[in-house]
C-alpha cells in the first residue's frame, strides 16, 4: 500500500512540478561497484571515550574501524551529534555495533512540492500588524530550497534598516554568486551539495546547476519571495495577475539555504543546512519538499525540524502533492505546521466555442503571444492524431503526427507529463492551440494554468467529453478560443486543490494532519533568470515573475504569516503560533457552507483542510492557545512506542520515558485538533476514549463556554463546559469523551469543538476513523 502511494505521489509530483528534473539515482546504476549508500550516523556524545580529544577524532576513528576508504560528508553539531558518510550495508551493520553509535539511518531523497495573495488573506489594508513592523524586520526567515536569484527585484532592500545584530549567518560565494549578491533583504545564502554529489555521482561544474546559492530552477526564489519578498509594483507574468507582488512578511529578512538540486533534496544536506540555520540564528524555517510519510526516526526532515522547534524556531512544511488519494501526506510530525493548498479568488478565464455554437468555459493559459480571439480553425483529438493513440491522447513528446495537427486546435489529456510540455509538443508538431482536458482518473473539475507555448484553454472532464462528442459528430469539426485576461473575486474560493495531500496521518493516526490550508494554486512570485517560466530547458523566455502551483507555494505563505505573528507576539512558542493559526482558521464560506474540495465539488473534510484556511488577522488575537513544550514532544515520542535509541535519534538526547509512560498518553498530547481512530473488534462492543487538553489564556480575563457538534456514530461530551480565566497566561484543562456505538457504515465522520467568550472562537476539528 505504502509503495503504491509512493508511485502515485511520484506521478503527481511529475505532473505538477514545473522544474524539469531528471530523476537519476546512482544507487541503482552502480551495478559492478560494491553497493554503497549514504548513511546518517547519530552518536551519543556522552559516550565519547576519554582517549579522544574531540568529537571529530572520535567519529573518524569509529568510521575507520569499519571502512578505510569512507570519507565524512558532513559532521553535525546542532541538529544531531554525528556525521554522514557512504558505506556498504555490511559496513553500516558493523558501525551500528560501535560504542556510542545510537543509530545508522539510510539517507532519504526528498522532492520539491511544486505544481496577488496578500489581499486574499485579508492583509490588504489592515493595521493589525503595525505594532510588529519594527520587530518583523528583526526576524530572519530561513528557506531550505533551490537557493535565490539575488537580482530579483523582490529582494530589494530599500527602506530596510541594518541587518539585525542577532544574525550570525553568511553570504557564501560561488562561481556566480559573490558577497555583493546579499543585501539587507537577502541576509544569508548558503549551499549544501555533498550529499547530492555523492548520491548521484554527478559533480557540480560549469555545465550543471551552479555550485553556489544561486537558484537556477526558480523554485527557491518563488517560495522565499512568497514568504518575505519586498513589495514590487507592476509585477505580472505576460500581463496576467498584474499588481503589487509582496511577500507575507515584507520586511522580514531572508536567508537562502540551497539543499535542493536538479534531482532532489538529500537528507545529509538537509541536516547540514538546519545545523547552520540554527547557528546562524533564523527565527522561522520553510521547507517546501518532502517524501512519503515515514516513522520520525527515519526521516531527516522531521529530525531537523525537531531540533529547530526545540530551539524556538517555527517550522512550516508543505503537506505534499499526493492528492486526491487519502493518506498521501508528507511532513506529518506534530512539530511541523503542515500546510495544504487551496485556490485564491483570482482566475484566468477563457472559453472554447465549437462549430455547433456551444460554449465551454475554462481557464486560459498564460500565453504571451496573440491568442486566436474568434478565428475559427479545425480541431482534432490528440488520440486521433497519433500512431500511438494513448501517448497521443496525452500529447507526449514525439506522439503527434504533424500532418494531422498542423494549424489545428489539439485536445490533450491532463497527466503523465507537464502541461507546459504538452503545449511544446503541440507547437513542435505545428498545432495552433491546445485544449487541455482533465483526465478520467482524478482531476475532474480542478483547473490549473501555466505559461504555455500555444494558446490553451483548460477544461473539466465533463466539458472535454462534450467537445469530443461534437468532434465525432461532424466531418470537419471547428472551434475557436477566446482569452479573457485576469478575473478577480472568483467564487467560491478557497477550494481545496485536487493535488493537495490528504489525511489520515499514516504515522500517528491520533494527530490530525494537515494542519491548515493556504493559497497554493496559480501563485505569482519572483522567478529565476536562468530558465523560462515552464522550467523546460527549451523555454528561453525570461520572466521576472512566474505563476505556479503546489503545496510548495502554500507552505511559504504560512511561513511568512508565522513571522508576522511572532513579530507581534515575540514571547509565543512555535506551538502557540501554530495553535493561533489553527484555532482561528475558517472552514466555511461567508454563507456558512463548508469549503469545497476541487476533486468532487462537494464539501471538504478536515482530512483535506485540517483546521481550515488561515486567517492571519484573527490569528493575532486567538484568545486561547494550546501550547506545547519540548517536554511534550519528548513525551509524545515516549508514548508512541519508540525504543530508547529511536527517541534519541529524533531528539538527540538521552530520555527517560518511565514517567511519561505512567502519566502521559497520545490522547493527552496538547494538539489544537482531535483525531480519534477507533479500532473495532468483531463483537461490536462500544468504545469510549478520553482526550485531555490544556488551554492557555493569551487574552484578557474571560469566561469561555464550549459548543460541540455531534456525529451519528459517536457521542461527544466535554467536561467542564465552561472555563473562567482570571488572568493572562493562566492554564485550565478540560476533558473530551468520545463514546462510539456500533461500527458505522462510513469509515470516517467529522465534528467540531469550539470554545467562545463571545469575542473569540477557539475552534478545533474532530476526525473519527473506524477500522
Ligand atoms: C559581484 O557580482 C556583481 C553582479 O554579478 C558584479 O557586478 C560585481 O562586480 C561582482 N563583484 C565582485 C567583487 O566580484
Ligand atoms: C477518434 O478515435 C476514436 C476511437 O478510435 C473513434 O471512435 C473516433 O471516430 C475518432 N474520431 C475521428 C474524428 O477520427
Ligand atoms: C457488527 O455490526 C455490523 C454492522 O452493524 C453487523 O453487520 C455485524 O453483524 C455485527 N457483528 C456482530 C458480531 O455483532
Amino acid at each position: 500500500m505504502k509503495f503504491f502511494h509512493f508511485i502515485i505521489l511520484f506521478i503527481m509530483l511529475m505532473s505538477i512540478t514545473t522544474l524539469s528534473q531528471c530523476h537519476v539515482d546512482n544507487d541503482h546504476n552502480l551495478k559492478h561497484a560494491p553497493k554503497k549508500r549514504t548513511y546518517i550516523i547519530h552518536m551519543d556524545e556522552s559516550n565519547k571515550p576519554t582517549v579522544f580529544n574531540d568529537h571529530l577524532n572520535w567519529y573518524e576513528s569509529s568510521l575507520k574501524s569499519v571502512s578505510d576508504s569512507a570519507n565524512m560528508l558532513y559532521t553535525y553539531t546542532d541538529v544531531i551529534h554525528g556525521f554522514s558518510t557512504r558505506l556498504s550495508p555490511k559496513e553500516a551493520e558493523q558501525l551500528k555495533k560501535q560504542l556510542g553509535v545510537v543509530s545508522v539511518v539510510p539517507e532519504i531523497r526528498y522532492e520539491l512540492h511544486t505544481t496577488g495573495t496578500p489581499e486574499f488573506l485579508g492583509l490588504g489594508n489592515t493595521k493589525a500588524f503595525l505594532s510588529g513592523s519594527d520587530k518583523l524586520s528583526n526576524l530572519v526567515i530561513g528557506v531550505l530550497d533551490t537557493g535565490a536569484w539575488p537580482e530579483s527585484q523582490s529582494y530589494h532592500d530599500e527602506g530596510l534598516g541594518p541587518i539585525p545584530s542577532s544574525w550570525k549567518g553568511k553570504c557564501e560565494v560561488g562561481p556566480s554568486f559573490n558577497s555583493s549578491s546579499c543585501n539587507k533583504k537577502l541576509v544569508g545564502a548558503r549551499f549544501f551539495y555533498r550529499g547530492y554529489e555523492e548520491r548521484t555521482g554527478r559533480r557540480l561544474d560549469k555545465n550543471s546547476d551552479s555550485k553556489s546559492p544561486r537558484d537556477e530552477g526558480g523554485h527557491g526564489t518563488h517560495t522565499s519571495t512568497t514568504a518575505a519578498g519586498s513589495p514590487v509594483s507592476g509585477a505580472n507574468l505576460f500581463g496576467y495577475a498584474s499588481g503589487t507582488a509582496s511577500g507575507m512578511a515584507p520586511t522580514a529578512r531572508v536567508a537562502a539555504y540551497k539543499v535542493c538540486w536538479n534531482g532532489g533534496c538529500y537528507g545529509s544536506d538537509v541536516i547540514a543546512a538546519v545545523d547552520k540555520a540554527i547557528q546562524d540564528g533564523v527565527h522561522v524555517l520553510s521547507m517546501s519538499f518532502g517524501g512519503v510519510a515515514r516513522e520520525y526516526y527515519a526521516d531527516s526532515v522531521a529530525i531537523a525540524a525537531f531540533a529547530a522547534t526545540a530551539r524556538g524556531i517555527v517550522v512550516s512544511a508543505s503537506a505534499g502533492n499526493g492528492g486526491p488519494w487519502s493518506q498521501s501526506l508528507s511532513n506529518v510530525a506534530p512539530w511541523f505546521i503542515t500546510v495544504g493548498a487551496s485556490t485564491i479568488d483570482r482566475d484566468f478565464p477563457g472559453y472554447v466555442r465549437v462549430g455547433n455554437g456551444k460554449l465551454f468555459e475554462g481557464i486560459s493559459s498564460l500565453y504571451p503571444g496573440k491568442p486566436l480571439q474568434g478565428e475559427w480553425i479545425l480541431i482534432v483529438d490528440g488520440y486521433n492524431a497519433s500512431e500511438k493513440t494513448e501517448d497521443g491522447a496525452y500529447c507526449l513528446p514525439g506522439s503527434l503526427v504533424p500532418e494531422k495537427v498542423a494549424g489545428k486546435i489539439v485536445i490533450c489529456n491532463r497527466g503523465r507529463n507537464t502541461r507546459a510540455q504538452k503545449s511544446l509538443v503541440v507547437e513542435d508538431s505545428g498545432g495552433a492551440a491546445m485544449i487541455f482536458v482533465n483526465d478520467r482518473r482524478s482531476y475532474k473539475e480542478e483547473l490549473v494554468t501555466d505559461a504555455d507555448f500555444v494558446p490553451t484553454i483548460a477544461l473539466s472532464l465533463k466539458k472535454g467529453d462534450a467537445i469530443r462528442s461534437y468532434l465525432n459528430s461532424v466531418a470537419n469539426p471547428i472551434a475557436t478560443i477566446v482569452v479573457e485576461g485576469t478575473k478577480l473575486a472568483v467564487q467560491p474560493s478557497p477550494v481545496v486543490a485536487t493535488f493537495s495531500s490528504r489525511g489520515p496521518n499514516s504515522v500517528t493516526p491520533e494527530v490530525l494532519k494537515p494542519d491548515v490550508l493556504a493559497p497554493g494554486v496559480n501563485i505569482l512570485a519572483a522567478w529565476t533568470g536562468k530558465v523560462g517560466p515552464t522550467g523546460l530547458y527549451r523555454d528561453t523566455r525570461q520572466v521576472s515573475f512566474n505563476i505556479i502551483s503546489g503545496t510548495s507555494m502554500s507552505c511559504p505563505h504560512v511561513t511568512g504569516l508565522a513571522a508576522l505573528i511572532k513579530s507581534v507576539h515575540p514571547e509565543w512558542s512555535p506551538a502557540a503560533i501554530k495553535s493561533a493559526l489553527m484555532t482561528t482558521a475558517y472552514w466555511t464560506y461567508k454563507n456558512g457552507e463548508t469549503i469545497q474540495d476541487a476533486v468532487t465539488g462537494n464539501p471538504a473534510t478536515p482530512f483535506e483542510y485540517g483546521a481550515g484556511h488561515v486567517d492571519p488577522v484573527a490569528a493575532l488575537d486567538p484568545g486561547l492557545v494550546y501550547d506545547l513544550t519540548l517536554q511534550d514532544y519528548i513525551w509524545f515520542l515516549c508514548v508512541s512506542d519508540y525504543t530508547t535509541e529511536q527517541i534519541k535519534t529524533v531528539t538527540n538526547r538521552n530520555v527517560n520515558c518511565k514517567y511519561a509512560k505512567r502519566k502521559y498518553s497520545l490522547q493527552n498530547f496538547n494538539y489544537p485538533s482531535f483525531a480519534v481512530p477507533f479500532e473495532y473488534s468483531t463483537d461490536n462492543a462500544s468504545i469510549t476514549v478520553k482526550y485531555t487538553r490544556i488551554l492557555t489564556n493569551v487574552g484578557a480575563p474571560a469566561t469561555y463556554k464550549v459548543v460541540v457538534s455531534q456525529v451519528e456514530s459517536a457521542k461527544i461530551s466535554v467536561n467542564p463546559e465552561s472555563l473562567t480565566f482570571v488572568e493572562a497566561n493562566q492554564k485550565l484543562a478540560y476533558t473530551v469523551t468520545f463514546a462510539a456505538g456500533s461500527k458505522p457504515s462510513s469509515t470516517s465522520q467529522f465534528a467540531r469543538l469550539e470554545w467562545s467568550d463571545g469575542k473569540h472562537i477557539v475552534g478545533s476539528p474532530i476526525a473519527f476513523t473506524w477500522s
